[in-house]
């Protein structure tokens, strides 16, 4: 369960409590200046910033938006593989997709717990993704039109998610790098499980290697934006960088991921469609084509090819689920009232 630092929810009806600087009161400008010293010596010494500690609202303010559309990715990201799930073509890859979708609910849910230990309910964040001022990953806005696609989407987006999500394992924030070790370790798994579902198609008949073939054509390029526009367009990567809540940059990210893939792809037997990928002896790297920010920038401001299914998908089951959290509720303060009797 996760229990880092956390308060024990509210009363049933009562709002969370926004710590802010509660927690010290109103600080004047002395007490202020203080404050920020002492949580600057501790992001330059490399130390965990939880909850309890004070810290800048800015701070504050951009873990909630990073960590909210973390999980609201991580929820909508059961959809495209979701709908597989009846679909799938033995029972093994079913129980298996089954079990791994299950993870990326898991993964929302450790998200959603750390964003609420900033002050910002899970409600709050869930309403700010219905109204669009939440985000989530670009990638999820793209159609599954074949079994393949459920195996590349484990092979390259769990693939991406890793590279991305390993360094936030070392994010400042304590209950963000905490969350990051789990989920990563099970992304490992659905990475693998991703990458043998596609062995084993490659090893079947020509048409099962073409469907493998046109889902990697068809993923490569929006895999690779996922890791966020080029750094020199990246508003936000300076400042997270310095609160140590970004630790390597979207390029480097992006080539790490590249360079890791190239080899896999090649023991797969599947070409990665760009004709500009290849080894730079110089760099000790791979160059790699340009991609289309054009299209990144559409899919992520909602007009991607799934955007508006994705969003009437969840709103139409928070809605439908709207009673097991009523019932939650009232268990919790029907058990509250019990513990206080006994
Ligand atoms: N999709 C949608 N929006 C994106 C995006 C993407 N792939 N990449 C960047 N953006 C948005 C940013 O959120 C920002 O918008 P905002 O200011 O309104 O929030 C804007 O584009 C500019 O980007 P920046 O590079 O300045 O933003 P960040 O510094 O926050 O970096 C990020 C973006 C790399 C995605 C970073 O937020 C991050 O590392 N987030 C945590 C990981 C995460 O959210 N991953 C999503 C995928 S989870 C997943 O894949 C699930 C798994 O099951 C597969």
């Amino acid at each position: 369960m996760y229990t880092q630092a956390m308060d024990m929810p509210p009363p049933a009806g009562e709002a969370l409590p926004k710590r802010h600087l509660s927690a010290v009161g109103s600080p004047d400008a002395a007490q202020l200046t203080a404050l920020q010293a002492k949580f600057d010596a501790k992001i330059d010494a490399d130390g965990r910033i939880e909850p309890q500690d004070w810290m800048p609202e800015a701070y504050r303010k951009t873990l909630v938006r990073q960590i909210s559309q973390h999980a609201h990715s991580e929820i909508i990201g059961m959809q495209p593989e979701g709908n597989w799930i009846s679909r799938a073509p033995s029972l093994k890859r079913k129980a298996i997709l089954l079990a791994k979708v299950q993870d990326e609910a898991g993964h929302g849910l450790y998200l959603y717990s750390a964003g609420e230990t900033l002050g910002t309910s899970r409600e709050e964040m869930v309403q700010a993704l219905h109204e669009g001022k939440a985000k989530y990953s670009s990638i999820f806005n793209y159609p599954t039109l074949t079994w393949a696609d459920v195996g590349v989407i484990g092979w390259l987006v769990d693939g991406a998610a890793i590279m991305n999500q390993v360094p936030i394992c070392r994010c400042s924030y304590g209950p963000y790098a905490r969350a990051m070790i789990r989920v990563c370790k099970e992304e490992s798994f659905h990475q693998r499980q991703g990458f043998e579902s596609l062995m084993a198609m490659m090893k079947g008949t020509t048409a099962q290697r073409e469907m493998v073939q046109d889902a990697v054509n068809r993923w490569w390029w929006p895999v690779l934006a996922m890791f966020g526009p080029p750094d020199a367009n990246s508003p936000n990567s300076a400042q997270g960088m310095r609160w140590g809540i970004k630790r390597l940059s979207n390029d480097e990210l992006r080539q790490r991921f590249v360079d890791a893939t190239v080899p896999q792809a090649k023991v797969l037997g599947v070409t990665l469609p760009d004709p500009d990928l290849k080894w730079n002896d110089t760099r000790q790297a791979h160059d790699f084509g340009e991609i289309d920010w054009d299209e990144f920038w559409q899919v992520v401001g909602g007009n991607g090819p799934c955007n508006a299914e994705r969003l009437a998908t969840h709103k139409k089951a928070h809605a439908q689920g709207a009673w097991v959290r009523e019932a939650a509720e009232a268990y919790a303060a029907k058990r509250a009232v019990d513990l206080k009797a006994a």
